[in-house]
Order: structure tokens, then C-alpha cells, then sequence
């Protein structure tokens, strides 16, 4: 195969910019899209040349369709997703991959037995900043791990909440300031950190009426290595900050906000390192979702993703983010609520 060709299920905030990548995308073509909103779908297909249903399994019925990406709400992903990986098409799904790891094991069975690939979009690990702080990881510039920390204070008016039935709900959101927003974060952190060991965490709703789920957390974590860390995340502060993740050692630390490298520096400096500070300094291209889901978003992270999941199709190798490493952010932020439900208790992952 040299052209993989793409559905997306789900025309709503996010599916836009899966369309502009897939477009802008070497070696992939968007076929069709489908949504149970007609004009959802008859618009995106009018904007990007391609066909619409409202039923997806007429979507998932066609050959020259090898590939869909996932932009319904993060809930519904374990059904539709499995009809996708039963119909023999690769899966590419927005974040986080489903609400609970039950429901994501499902997806990941259902991709294993059917032989497809299966992607989480988590834009923010192709970001340069990300890509550097793993660089030095690799090169053990940071010494020995000491403190890992994820900030995601972010503002989502009522307005954004109102927006969708599904949004703030357990069922369908699965969560609130952590589950939805402050995921890309955590994902970041554990793949800079490895895998969280213990965690005690505290959850609100301090700002918004009418959800389910905290529009507030703090949590304090133990990673597998030793070192420690929080999170603190949040949809109610306003104008809403970058999203921050600090990798702190030994020998080194960094700061990632947004993507972007705001921070880097070592004990034992290099000549580059001054370049690399330079290069980073202002805004990134990645856009920040600080004060709103979309509206400053751009699409380079999405579009280094998925030409990724592009190639691993085309050259039958693993994506670089596939499900079990989708999976992890999930089981984290399981553990944060489980703890925050009963009074801060420490819970083993
Ligand atoms: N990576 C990012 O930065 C980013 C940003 C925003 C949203 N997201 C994720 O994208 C997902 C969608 O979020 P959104 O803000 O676009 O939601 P949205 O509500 O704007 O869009 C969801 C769309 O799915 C459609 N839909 C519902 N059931 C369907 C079905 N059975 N078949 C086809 N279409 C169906 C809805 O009609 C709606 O148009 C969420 O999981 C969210 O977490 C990711």
C-alpha cells in the first residue's frame, strides 16, 4: 500500500484538523467523514472533497477506507471503534483513548485480534520541546529523576461546558479538568518519567454548574524510578495558563510549556545548548489550549501524528503512540479519582 486512505467519525470541534493533516499528510487521502449530525458531516465533506454519511458503518463498509480516525466524544470510542477493528481498519483516536482502562483494553483486544494498528493522539509528544527533553532522557544529561510536575491551569467557560450534552458527564467525558484537558500533560510527564507507582490526589468542582466531574485536582505522585511529582490541573482559572511540564534532576532541568521549551539547562553545558534556548524562546507552533479547546489550536501536532500513523500503516510497524502507551495517561488519572473518592487515600497503580 503507498496511500492510506482515511475516515473520520465524529464532525465536530477537533475533526477539522484531523482533515487539514490527513490532507496535508504525504501518502494519505480523506475519503469520507460521517456524523449523526448531518450537517456536521455534509459541511467538513464540502470543505475537504469527500463523502458524507451519517451512519458509520456505511463509512466503515467502503475498501478505499483503510484507516479512521476517532473524533466522537472520548466515551462512545470502545463500541465504535471496535466495529471499526472488526471491519479490518486501522484506528486512530483522539484522547484520551476511552474514559477507563476497561474500556480501553476493549479497544486494544479489538485492534490485537483483527490485526489493525491502533493510535491515541497525544499531539504534544511530536512537539520540538518534548523531542529535546526525550533527547536529553536518552543521553542521561539529567542525572538521577527528582521531581516531575504537570500544570494545566486552564479556564473553559460555562459556554464551552453547555456546548455538548456529553461534556462534564462521567459516562462520556469521563472526567473533567484531568480526564479531558489535562491529559495531553500527564501523558507527557509519564513518558518523560515512566510510570506512576502511588498517587494521593484531591478533586473539586469549584467553577462551573451542572457537571459531573472536578473542574480542579491536585495530586501528589511516586514514580516507578523513585522520584516524586504533581499534577495540578484546572478549568476554572482564569485567563488560563500554558500547560507546563518540569523535568527536574540531579544534573539538569527542563520546562515545557505548550510544547515549547521554556527552560534548559545543565550542569555540564554543551555548546548547542545556548542554540537550543534561542531557538525556543516565543511562541511554539503548536498553539496552546490554555483559554479555550480550539480556537488557537493549530494543526502541526496533529499532522506530525499522523503522518506517523501514516508510515506505520504503510511500512506495517508500530505507531509511535499506539494503545497500550494511550493507555497509561488513563490508568493515572483512574488512580487520581479513585483516591480523591475516598478522602485522599494513597492508591497502589
Ligand atoms: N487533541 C486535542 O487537542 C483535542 C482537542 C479537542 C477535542 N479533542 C477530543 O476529541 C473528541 C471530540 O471532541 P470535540 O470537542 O470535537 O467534540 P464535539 O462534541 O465538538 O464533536 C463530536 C462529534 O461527534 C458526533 N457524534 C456523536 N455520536 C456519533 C456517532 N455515533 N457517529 C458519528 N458521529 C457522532 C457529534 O454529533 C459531534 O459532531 C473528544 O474525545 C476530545 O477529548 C482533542
Amino acid at each position: 500500500m503507498n496511500e492510506v486512505g482515511y475516515g473520520i467519525i465524529g464532525c465536530g470541534t477537533i475533526a477539522p484538523i484531523h482533515a487539514e493533516s490527513i490532507k496535508d499528510a504525504e501518502n494519505a487521502r480523506l475519503v469520507a467523514v460521517s456524523d449523526v449530525r448531518e450537517e456536521n458531516a455534509k459541511d467538513l465533506a464540502a470543505r475537504y472533497g469527500a463523502e458524507a454519511y451519517t451512519d458509520y458503518t456505511e463509512l466503515l463498509a467502503r475498501d478505499d477506507i483503510h484507516a479512521v480516525s476517532l473524533c466522537i466524544p472520548s466515551g462512545m470510542r470502545a463500541e465504535i471503534g471496535e466495529a471499526c477493528a472488526n471491519a479490518g481498519k486501522h484506528i486512530l483516536s483522539e484522547k484520551p483513548l476511552e474514559i477507563n482502562t476497561k474500556r480501553i483494553d476493549r479497544l486494544i483486544n479489538a485492534a490485537d485480534a483483527n490485526g489493525v494498528k491502533l493510535g491515541c493522539i497525544f499531539q504534544f509528544r511530536f512537539s520540538q520541546g518534548a523531542e529535546k527533553v526525550h533527547g536529553a532522557l536518552k543521553e542521561g544529561r539529567f542525572g538521577k529523576l527528582v521531581l516531575g510536575d504537570a500544570y494545566i491551569k486552564w479556564y473553559r467557560s460555562q459556554a464551552y461546558y453547555d456546548s455538548g450534552a456529553w461534556r462534564g458527564t462521567r459516562e462520556l467525558d469521563g472526567g473533567g479538568c484531568l480526564m479531558n484537558q489535562g491529559v495531553h500533560q500527564i501523558d507527557l510527564l509519564i513518558s518523560f518519567f515512566g510510570k506512576v507507582k502511588e498517587v494521593t490526589a484531591q478533586t473539586a468542582l469549584v467553577a462551573h454548574t451542572g457537571l459531573e466531574v472536578e473542574d480542579l485536582a491536585t495530586a501528589m505522585l511516586t514514580f516507578e524510578n523513585g522520584a516524586m511529582g504533581v499534577i495540578e490541573g484546572s478549568t476554572a482559572i482564569y485567563p488560563g495558563h500554558a500547560a507546563r511540564v518540569e523535568v527536574h534532576g540531579t544534573a539538569g532541568s527542563a520546562i515545557v510549556e505548550d510544547g515549547n521549551l521554556s527552560y534548559w539547562q545543565f550542569q555540564e553545558d554543551r555548546p548547542e545548548d545556548e542554540a537550543i534556548r534561542a531557538a525556543f524562546a516565543g511562541e511554539g507552533d503548536f498553539g496552546s489550549g490554555a483559554a479555550d479547546p480550539i480556537s488557537s489550536l493549530k494543526h502541526e501536532g496533529h499532522l506530525r501524528q499522523i503522518r506517523d500513523f501514516t508510515q506505520a500503516i504503510i511500512e506495517d510497524r508500530m505507531p509511535a503512540v499506539d494503545g497500550r502507551e494511550g493507555r497509561h495517561a488513563v490508568a493515572l488519572i483512574e488512580a487520581i479519582y479513585e483516591s480523591a473518592d475516598n478522602g485522599g487515600k494513597r492508591v497502589t497503580l
